[in-house]
């Protein structure tokens, strides 16, 4: 299948028989209530693969960013072999958190009785040790966790049995496959993002463009307006794509020679659940992974990633980059505003659900079956 036969629907167009005319968005409650949302934390994110961020973002053995797995606490570390590890991000003594936000190290040290660990989360060193039962430390190493990186994403999840993410991903690695996600070049990482916001709210709000040319009027609405929008194949179990494509008078520069007439002119906007938000256009990426706090709090690290061949051959790829990340910076605080007013419209608390545009808005159903069906495997 071509990638433009996937996206032949837009907003002006009769829609297709699979599609239902009638849908409805999940309850103000589904984003306010606090048993929800714990129920979700110990349903989702302490079950599925969770998306944590660029791979590129740690590219030498010792580089590390911590992160949230639900409310665990967990490090991501390049290894000497050049792998990355998940492992518990706390102290096997009396359990001190070990790391905190980025940077790079030759070794973990807990900060409070100085144990130290290798890169790989072997206990390596006890002060005092003779007052310790020498069994008890033996071969201790923190608590490693199933970690998969799929197209320069790191995924990882509590449980070791899941079907593999490059399995799951399948079908939007066809989609994907002359972009070569991976090989994007990370330059741009912001670590700590807090909206005041359930986090559903934020993955609905991404993986719609029924709101770019009226939310983003400073930044990508008038490039990649409304009516330039397709939805993607629908009822995929774990992602969406559709299509928010560049208008005729926008379309960019391309130096990917892989791409397709129609590639080239497409910004694919996914949504890889639960947690991972992924837009690419023929010269960057902009992604997200977030980290539910609280029903109204959401930590996203999000960043920018950039195609080798696009920096190679402009003259001025630094100010390339600067233009990007500012251009996306305004997105991002776009979509926020948005996304914490309607958090705040939820607080009313009204039963009567909104209903969802069709197709535009078609995506918001499937992430939500996503959620429905997660909850009731637990
Ligand atoms: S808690 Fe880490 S060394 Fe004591
Ligand atoms: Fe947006």
């Amino acid at each position: 299948m071509t990638s433009s036969s996937k996206f032949k629907y837009t907003i002006d167009q009769p829609l297709p028989e699979h599609i239902p005319v009638k849908m409805l968005a999940p309850s103000q409650e589904t984003f306010t209530s606090s048993a929800l949302f714990e129920r979700e934390l110990s349903t989702i994110f302490d079950s599925d693969w969770v998306m944590m961020g660029r791979a590129g973002s740690i590219p030498e053995p010792g580089d590390y960013f911590t992160a949230q797995l639900g409310k665990r606490p967990i490090i991501l570390m390049r290894q000497k072999d050049s792998s990355i590890k998940a492992m518990g991000n706390y102290c096997l003594h009396r359990y001190t958190q070990l790391l905190t936000g980025c940077g790079s190290t030759k070794n973990i040290v807990c900060p409070y009785h100085y144990w130290s660990y290798a890169l790989d989360g072997q206990l390596e060193g006890v002060p005092n040790k003779q007052g310790f039962c020498p069994g008890d430390l033996e071969e201790a190493e923190l608590v490693s966790l199933a970690c998969e990186v799929f197209m320069g994403y790191i995924f990882v999840s509590l449980k070791q049995d899941r079907v593999p993410v490059s399995t799951r991903l399948a079908g939007l690695a066809e989609v994907l496959s002359n972009f070569g996600l991976e090989r994007y070049e990370d330059h741009f990482v912001e670590h700590q993002d807090t909206w005041n916001a359930n986090w559903k709210l934020i993955c609905h709000n991404f993986i719609e463009s029924y709101h770019v040319t009226y939310t983003h009027k400073k930044s990508i609405g008038p490039t990649n307006p409304t009516k330039a929008a397709e939805y993607g194949p629908v009822g995929e179990p774990y992602h969406t794509v559709h299509s928010n494509s560049y208008a005729a008078d926008h379309f960019p520069e391309v130096f990917n020679t892989r791409l397709d007439d129609s590639e080239k002119t497409r910004f694919y906007v996914m949504g890889v659940f639960p947690n991972g938000l992924i837009a690419i256009e023929p010269n960057f990426v902009w992604w997200m992974a977030l980290e539910p706090v609280a029903a109204n709090k959401t930590n996203s690290r999000w960043g920018v990633s950039f195609l080798p061949e696009t920096l190679k051959r402009l003259d001025e790829p630094e100010q390339f980059i600067q233009d990007t990340v500012e251009l996306l910076v305004t997105a991002t605080s776009e979509d926020k505003e948005m996304v914490e007013r309607m958090q705040r419209g939820s607080m009313f608390g009204a039963e009567k659900a909104g209903p969802l545009h069709a197709p535009l808005e078609i995506h918001i159903k499937d992430f939500d079956d996503y959620i429905r069906r997660q909850m009731a495997s637990a």
